[in-house]
């Protein structure tokens, strides 16, 4: 008999369930990737039953999946769609969804339970997991998977690690980072190590610096409540860029299996270079759009930044002096994230070069989304010159090889692995940790309105003119690899 297995996902009725969750969920099925006999259980307070819960499902995929929908395909899942109406810090909600699995199973299953809740219920839904006995491995395993944002300092991300552990296995925990579910993120490790052209000159003695680019082009979408608590370094800061930078700059696993791809995204974050409270103007810049206090449900005197751009160190052989240049804003100039190493000049021009010619160096660019693919610039002879050059640019796009609609949803990977057990793309709790010990120092200093003043950008621009300076005085301006440039 196959195998059944439930996906519970508490705050169903929530946008992240609507939008991804659930379009992820049922394109898998349709894909035939949901293997065996499964349930998928809507955990929210509001007072839905399971036809409203299917009707509002199918409502999200018409309206933010991109994949066509097979109507059979949807009819078989629909009827998988249940829905509890409940409390996150009742017990008694707890053990009437226990019930209410067991009666759903009749028998041994499996089950993954996702907190698409926000994060101050997380200790709450676990401990009431733990004490309804729904943690327990007799039937099946069991497997958590919390959304972010996984605390909001390195303390509070301690505590909750310490309280959710008392009830959880460190692999039973799946944090959730949706930056490592997208392809081309995980395209960084191929193309680092299933290649032997860009590995020899990963290093100090070819790269001059690095800059992470990630650009939104909207502003809070109705999300301030949540937003103006937390800001950007918290938001895209200590999960999805730092990620990125792990991928950029970590030394090749010992294989593909999670610890040791986590082992070696721990190590490379354990070697950035801590920077102090009193050196943090020097190595950062955080801004705030023009117009940010006037959306609604934003503090008036709000001292959220909208964007930031840090300057990191990482101090080992292979980075030591390489400046790696971080980025993200909302309501900037377009939506766009990319990775650009650029290197070192030549050691010798021997050309017969003006002398105010300006020399371009090689780039290579990731581009993470949304023309994803991989750009890399050279330098070749301009026709019919002596020696002038033109900087040109060998594009791969993955739209010209996969055709449009090949890249699937980041959360269709992170639920299908979750359900597989691989947790090589998921937040291990000391990466977590060591992430928030990095930043503190920033978000604290930029707390103060007094000390440090946010730098105020033109929305549509491509941030404060300071971050400009940023890279200056280092001899270095943002680049733009992807896209038309
Ligand atoms: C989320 C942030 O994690 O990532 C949002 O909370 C942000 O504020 C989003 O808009 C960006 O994700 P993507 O996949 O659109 O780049």
């Amino acid at each position: 008999m196959d195998t059944t297995t439930t996906i519970v996902i508490f705050g169903i009725s929530g946008d992240l369930a609507q939008r991804k969750l659930i379009p992820a969920l049922f394109n898998l099925f349709q894909k035939d990737r949901l293997k065996g006999n499964f349930n998928i259980v809507g955990f929210a307070g509001r007072s839905w039953t399971d036809l409203e819960l299917r009707k509002i499902a199918r409502e999200g995929i018409d309206k933010f999946a991109g994949f066509q929908v097979n109507n059979e395909k949807w009819r078989e899942f629909e009827n998988q769609l249940h829905y509890i109406s409940g409390k996150f810090q009742d017990e008694n909600s707890f053990v009437h969804l226990a019930n209410t699995l067991e009666n759903l199973e009749n028998g041994s299953a499996n089950r993954v339970f996702y907190l698409a809740t926000p994060p101050n219920f997380f200790t709450d839904i676990i401990v009431n997991l733990g004490k309804s006995g729904q943690i327990e491995e007799e039937n099946g395993w069991r497997r958590v998977v919390i959304e972010k944002p996984f605390g909001t300092d390195l303390e509070s991300a301690k505590k909750l690690n310490h309280d959710i552990l008392k009830v959880l296995r460190e692999d039973q925990i799946y944090r959730i980072d949706h930056y490592l579910g997208k392809e081309t993120v995980q395209n960084i490790l191929i193309a680092r190590f299933a290649n032997t052209i860009f590995e020899p000159v990963w290093n100090r003695n070819y790269i001059s610096n690095v800059q992470i680019t990630v650009a939104e082009k909207v502003g809070l979408e109705h999300r301030a409540g949540y937003y103006d608590t937390v800001g950007v370094v918290r938001d895209m800061f200590q999960n999805h860029l730092l990620q990125l930078l792990s991928l950029v700059s970590m030394e090749p696993p010992a294989s593909h299996k999670a610890n040791d791809q986590r082992d070696e995204k721990v190590k490379v974050l354990k070697a950035i270079r801590r920077i102090s409270q009193a050196e943090v103007h020097k190595h950062s810049v955080l801004g705030q759009y023009r117009g940010y206090k006037e959306e609604d449900g934003v503090a008036l005197n709000s001292q959220t930044p909208t964007y930031a751009a840090i300057q990191f160190f990482i101090d080992n052989w292979r980075w030591e002096g390489v400046p790696f240049y971080l980025r993200s804003g909302k309501k900037m100039a377009e939506k766009i994230s990319e990775i650009v190493i650029q290197f070192k000049r030549p050691p010798h021009l021997m050309f017969p070069l003006p002398e105010s010619y300006s020399f371009t160096t090689n780039t290579l660019s990731l581009c993470l989304q949304p023309d994803e693919g991989i750009h890399l610039k050279f330098e070749t002879k301009v026709p019919d010159t002596i020696a002038e050059t033109k900087s040109v640019d060998l594009e791969y796009h993955y739209k010209d090889v996969f055709g449009n609609n090949a890249i699937p949803e980041a959360y269709e990977r992170l639920l299908l692995d979750a359900l597989l057990g691989d947790a090589a793309l998921f937040t291990r709790s000391d990466r977590s940790e060591l992430a928030w010990e990095i930043l503190d120092p920033f978000i604290n200093t930029w707390e103060d309105a007094t000390k440090s003043p946010l730098a105020i950008y033109d929305p549509g621009s491509w941030g404060p003119k300071q971050s400009d300076d940023l890279l200056a005085r280092d001899g270095y301006q943002w680049m733009r690899g992807c896209g038309n440039h």
